[in-house]
């Protein structure tokens, strides 16, 4: 079965592309690389030992998409590719609308011209917005409080309607809650551009060195140590969310939401502690205002997932921050093959064919 991953560059991305070329799926990447890296499928696919093809293609192109979608002629779509910051979203709103709308009704027209029947969509949990439901199943009311928020539900409309109109289309969106931690290997993980947005990249750039202190936006939240909880899940354990909705869809019709989250929460003060756990040593932090626009918490009831799709996260706060940091160790500037080469134990690079540089 072949899969077109679009925006399989990324972080979810590519440790998706880990678990399907294991699970024996061929896999054609398509990218516009102005957020991935290249680096981030090759160490894919060395970790998988198995190849993927990979395609540079800005999904904005409305012809470029029709024509190399039709050539690959996929059996599903999953669909990654999309800007991603809350904050630079409300400042270009129109940036935001144009790559994730329009990438997104790109694709689905190409994959309709291509009989593509199935998509896989990266949906979030932050289109539940400001919403006192916690913890949100997936008939909470949306309430989206960004333009990214709101590319995300507006899409899961289009996908909506797309399967009313075309009844043999199965649209799976699944809404995200924390995705963190790295592949166990060490060799692929979260490398974002510039000053991380997300707390736990933030957290092992401090640990090694790269940033001064963790900064705690506000300890005066209702929450038993004050700071927000989030529900944050293993990049892994997501990535094989994806490949229990693929199972799903050869089934079944119609458009489907299911949260994947692990259910639990974890607040800004456990991160760091797990984290000082896995480095061995006591990190700065700051206690600074509350930013505008955080919620105390987000949590998922993630029971549906569980039942439908026999889907569940597995890995604990511990385990994601030790695989974190251990990504973090062995790759303290992100993506550089001789740090990632040089930083691996022995065993790890004889086992996935690395070589020495
Ligand atoms: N990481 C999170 O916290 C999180 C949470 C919820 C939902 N999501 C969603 O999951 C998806 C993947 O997130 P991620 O963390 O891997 O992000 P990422 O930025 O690491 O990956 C997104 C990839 O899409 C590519 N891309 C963007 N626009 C493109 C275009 N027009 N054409 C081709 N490629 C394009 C980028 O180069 C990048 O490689 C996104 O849709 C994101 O909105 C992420």
């Amino acid at each position: 079965m072949k899969i077109l991953v679009t925006g399989g560059a990324g972080f979810i991305g590519s440790h998706t592309v880990v678990e399907l070329l294991q699970s024996g799926y061929e896999v054609v990447v398509v990218d516009n690389l102005s957020i991935g890296k290249r680096e981030a499928v090759d160490a894919a696919c060395k970790i998988a030992g198995k190849e993927a093809e990979f395609i540079h293609l800005d999904l904005t192109d409305e012809q470029a998409t029709i024509s190399i979608i039709g050539k690959i002629k996929p059996d599903a779509v999953i669909h990654f590719a999309a800007y991603k910051s809350v904050p630079e979203s409300l400042s270009e709103p129109l940036t935001y609308y144009r790559n994730n709308m329009i990438s997104g009704i790109n694709i689905l027209q190409a994959m309709y011209k291509s009989s593509c029947k199935t998509m896989i969509f990266s949906s979030s949990a932050t289109v539940y917005g400001e919403n006192p439901n916690i913890p949100f199943d997936e008939d909470t009311p949306l309430n989206p409080v960004s333009p990214y928020g709101r590319t995300k539900s507006h899409y899961e409309a289009v996908l909506h309607d797309f399967c009313i109109a075309h009844k043999d289309f199965t649209a799976i969106a699944l809404r995200y809650f924390n995705p963190v931690g790295a592949h166990e290997s060490g060799f692929l993980g979260e490398d974002p551009l510039g000053v991380p947005g997300n707390l736990l990249p933030y957290v092992t750039q401090v640990a090694i060195g790269r940033r001064e202190k963790v900064f705690v936006y506000g300890n005066d939240y209702d929450t038993p140590d004050g700071t927000g909880i989030r529900d944050y899940l293993h990049v892994t354990d997501l990535a094989l969310g994806h490949l229990a909705a693929l199972d799903w869809a050869t089934d079944n019709q119609g458009f489907e939401v299911f949260n994947l989250g692990r259910g639990e929460g974890a607040s800004v003060l456990q991160i760091l502690r797990s984290v000082e756990k896995a480095c061995g040593r006591k990190l700065p932090y700051e206690i600074v205002s509350r930013r505008p626009g955080d919620v105390p918490a987000s949590v998922c009831k993630a029971e549906k997932a569980a039942t439908v799709l026999g889907w569940k996260a597995k890995m604990n706060i511990d385990k994601i921050c030790q695989d974190a940091w251990n990504w973090q160790k062995i790759n303290p500037e992100g993506f550089n093959p001789h740090y990632a080469v040089d930083g691996l134990p022995s065993t790890l690079t004889a086992q996935n064919g690395f070589k020495e540089k």
